[in-house]
């Protein structure tokens, strides 16, 4: 068991004095001695809070924290650390490669694997003790004939199709495919599960797929689950004995009434590099899509495509900079924006600039940021790249 004080908190990088010739706030108390360019600061006290709030919100349920895709971009390792000194009796993640890393680094607690499998994968997936996720009476005799061959029984999951169309079993298949499971000395059955499709958005359909799920008989004792984010809060009398949510973990809840229950984890910051004055009429940036249309303060944000910002903010993305929202001018190029530096006060170089999260009396969500770049909070964390450093405090 790992000590009780690092339960309380995510690891924290380094602190180092902050460089007395940075003035506040330009810099973070979390930085390295190096000041970063771009950074995120995952908050423990924001997971903590919302780990809480969803177990409250699902009742007996108990919480499998998904994982994959590095925790939605908030870095896989401390968050998985963090959620099993939490109690948490399950995580989720994709890919084999994400359950050898979530081993490697001493993770114990049970792994569902929630995507597909290839064949050849299935004798590392039994090495690692990963759980795995069946669609169909090809893949649990496989997954049996390994475990057989390897002398200890797979534990596995049944999967059913309710209405997602991507893995399970069809419904009238799911009876014999369970019957093999539970029949074969080879495979121990942890639990019986369907995926919302759209519970965020058609209640009718998400209806339908929990009536579907309910229809299917299970052996007594076998966790059942269905329930997403979305799901946990659009039908909460499907939570059943496991839920699994992401997003709403990190901090976005997909039915926007109940957002005040949850706190964003991720702040996403940068900092300005350069403050320039320009003419009225001038171009900036590539292709020239924004002329000045008076004389303007702009100032140079050391953040780009190259670390994740998706070039469809070009024009249209906001960020704060001394607690005000500033437009980003002209387009996003790899490493760098443009911002509108005019109004007071004046942004400086060094400043720190909050692209998620918030400064001052100002916020900026990833709803926000994925409404203005047409996509999803989801995309937005999962695009942030590795020269961005996530910064766990
Ligand atoms: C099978 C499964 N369960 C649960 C989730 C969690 O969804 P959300 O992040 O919307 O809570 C996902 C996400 O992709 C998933 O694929």
């Amino acid at each position: 068991m790992r000590s009780r004080a690092v339960a309380e908190s995510l690891p924290v990088t380094r602190q180092v004095p902050i460089d007395p010739w940075l003035p506040w706030p330009m810099i973070s108390p979390f930085m390295s001695a190096l000041p970063e360019r771009s950074w995120c600061e995952i908050r423990a006290s924001a997971l903590r809070h919302n780990l809480r709030a969803l177990k409250a919100w699902a009742g007996s349920a108990e919480l499998m924290p998904l994982v994959k895709a590095d925790a939605y971009g908030h870095g896989m390792l401390p968050l998985a650390h963090w959620f099993e000194e939490a109690g948490c009796p399950w995580i989720g993640c994709a890919s084999v490669h994400e359950g050898r890393t979530l081993r490697d680094a001493g993770i114990r607690t049970r792994i569902l694997l929630l995507s597909g499998f290839l064949p050849q994968e299935l004798d590392e997936i039994h090495r690692l003790h990963l759980v795995l996720t069946l669609s169909s009476l090809p893949e649990a005799r496989q997954a049996a004939a390994t475990a057989r061959r390897r002398g200890r029984p797979m534990e596995v999951q049944v999967k059913i199709d309710t209405g997602m169309g991507r893995l399970g079993a069809a419904l009238p298949d799911a009876p014999g495919l369970l019957r093999f499971v539970w029949n074969s000395p080879h495979l121990t059955l942890t639990g019986v599960y369907s995926h919302y499709a759209s519970a965020d958005s058609d209640r009718a359909l998400t209806r339908g797929q929990w009536e579907k799920f309910q229809s299917i008989s299970t052996p007594a004792g076998i966790p059942r689950h269905i329930c997403n984010s979305a799901g946990m809060f659009a039908l909460p009398s499907s939570c059943g004995d496991l839920v699994r949510p992401g997003l709403a973990l990190y901090g976005v809840c997909p039915l926007s009434r109940h957002q005040h229950l949850l706190r964003p984890v991720m702040t996403w910051k940068s900092r300005v590099v350069a403050v320039r004055s320009h003419p009225r009429g001038a171009t900036l940036s590539y292709g020239a899509t924004f002329r000045t249309p008076r004389a303007m303060q702009v100032a140079v944000v050391a953040v780009g495509y190259g670390d994740g910002l998706f070039r469809a903010l070009s024009n249209r993305g906001e960020v704060l900079c001394r607690g005000h929202r500033r437009r980003i001018l002209g387009r996003v190029t790899m490493d760098q924006i443009l911002i509108d530096a005019s109004a007071a006060p004046l942004p400086r170089k060094g400043d720190e600039v909050v692209l998620l999260g918030t400064q001052g009396a100002e916020t900026l969500t990833p709803q926000a940021m994925a409404r203005q770049a047409g996509t999803i909070p989801y995309e937005i964390w999962c695009h942030i790249t590795d020269r961005v450093k996530k910064v766990h405090c």
